[in-house]
């Protein structure tokens, strides 16, 4: 197969469907409820027109950013994804080797399959690290104290998990982990068989970071232990002061979608927001991150760093989201689908193609830096 096999994130979407065992799969392509806010967060960059507009030079374009006094080399990061491992052997370590190598942030996910120690090894100056915050709150605490020994640069601490939303494929999958190795499932992996090799060449996935603390979050089950390690309905403004109090660097919060939440941000002292609603994965009446950008950029905008992800699919959307005065941008599953269709390389694909369709779609619009990007590229009907 050559690159133009795979010119889209959906392309690698569909090759990486043909690979990955269903269950996994759909663990990384479905969402909450019945789906609706994963397609209202596509639809949602659709509906957002850019302004073409010519007679300008626009031979020199330039789609670096800076943030927290680092320049990287594109506008778009690696959102956290927990689990990943299971996904594809080794996306943790593929990511994060191009996230240091193509100069982008990479962020491990508390509940990854790789640990922090290493992934801070492999990505010294790009890695940030995404925090849950579990009832067991000393958890918070331990993991923060060694994502800072091991040098992570910025901290995102993730909100919106509550409660666990029901996903209903994987309820239907009855997915837990490690497998219930039914007939079904056998069939399933037996199918698969680059991923079976792979996986069994790497060993099976784990919550490496919480080795430590798996059996005091939850007896049984692993899956039942990361649910418990990722769910936060105690997390509220004072105890968002105490994980601040205990970070000295840049500290993020993911999940927001009001302006509301962004003002209690403020207040507690974040540097900045990911605006997201967790790729369509927890409320599934939620609005689009995109939707959701402008009325937060008005509210807290001159004051905090603000971040998007959720939907994100194209160099398009990426500049869609910038003109609504985003400061960053990420994806989750479009990095992942990349991975699940060509293996190593395929990281790099997606930030290619990420980078080449920004770069078209400034000269398009007539904007020859990133930074410069607002209202005014957008198509006012
Ligand atoms: C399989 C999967 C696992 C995820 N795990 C985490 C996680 O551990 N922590 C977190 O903050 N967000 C997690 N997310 C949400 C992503 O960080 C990100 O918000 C989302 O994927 C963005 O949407 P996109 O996939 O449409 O780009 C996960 C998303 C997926 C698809």
């Amino acid at each position: 197969m050559k690159a133009t096999d795979f010119l889209t994130i959906d392309d690698l979407r569909a090759r990486a469907k043909k690979r990955i065992p269903k269950l996994a799969f759909d663990y990384l392509d479905g969402g909450a409820g019945n789906e609706a806010n994963i397609a209202r967060n596509r639809q949602g960059f659709a509906d957002i027109v850019l302004c073409p507009e010519y007679l300008r030079d626009v031979s020199e374009r330039n789609q670096k950013v800076t943030l927290f006094g680092h320049t990287y080399d594109a506008p778009i990061g690696v959102s956290p994804v927990g689990l990943a491992n299971l996904i594809w052997p080794k996306v943790d370590t593929y990511l994060a080797t191009m996230a240091r190598e193509q100069n982008i942030p990479y962020t491990l996910s508390a509940v990854g399959t790789t640990s922090i120690e290493r992934i801070a090894e492999i990505a010294p100056d790009h890695a940030w690290f995404q925090l849950y915050v579990p009832g067991q709150e000393y958890i918070c605490f331990e993991l923060l104290k060694r994502a800072k020994a091991a040098g992570m640069k910025v901290l995102v601490v993730t909100v919106d998990i509550p409660v666990p939303s029901k996903r209903m494929r994987d309820l239907r999958n009855d997915f837990t982990m490690p497998f219930k190795m039914t007939p079904k499932i056998i069939w399933d992996i037996a199918r698969k068989p680059s991923w079976a090799l792979a996986t069994l060449a790497n060993g099976k996935p784990r919550f490496e970071n919480m080795v430590p603390y798996i059996d005091d979050a939850a007896a049984g089950k692993s899956l039942g232990a990361a649910q418990a390690l990722q769910v936060s309905p105690t997390l509220d403004e004072e105890l968002m002061r105490r994980i601040r109090a205990a970070w000295d660097g840049p500290m993020l919060i993911k999940g927001i979608l009001s302006p509301g939440s962004a003002k209690a941000a403020k207040r507690v002292g974040a540097d900045g927001i990911i605006v997201s609603n967790h790729g369509g994965r927890q409320l599934d009446s939620a609005p689009s991150s995109i939707e959701a950008l402008p009325r937060i950029v008005d509210e807290v905008g001159d004051s905090m760093t603000i971040m998007l992800d959720s939907g994100v699919r194209t160099g398009g959307d990426i500049v869609k989201a910038y003109c609504l005065g985003a400061d960053f941008v990420f994806s989750g599953r479009s990095f992942v689908f990349g991975v699940g269709a060509l293996g190593e390389a395929g990281g790099q694909h997606v930030l290619n193609m990420f980078a080449e369709e920004v770069d078209i779609a400034l000269a398009q619009i007539g904007c020859t830096d990133i930074a410069n990007l607002g209202a005014e590229y957008l198509w006012q009907p």
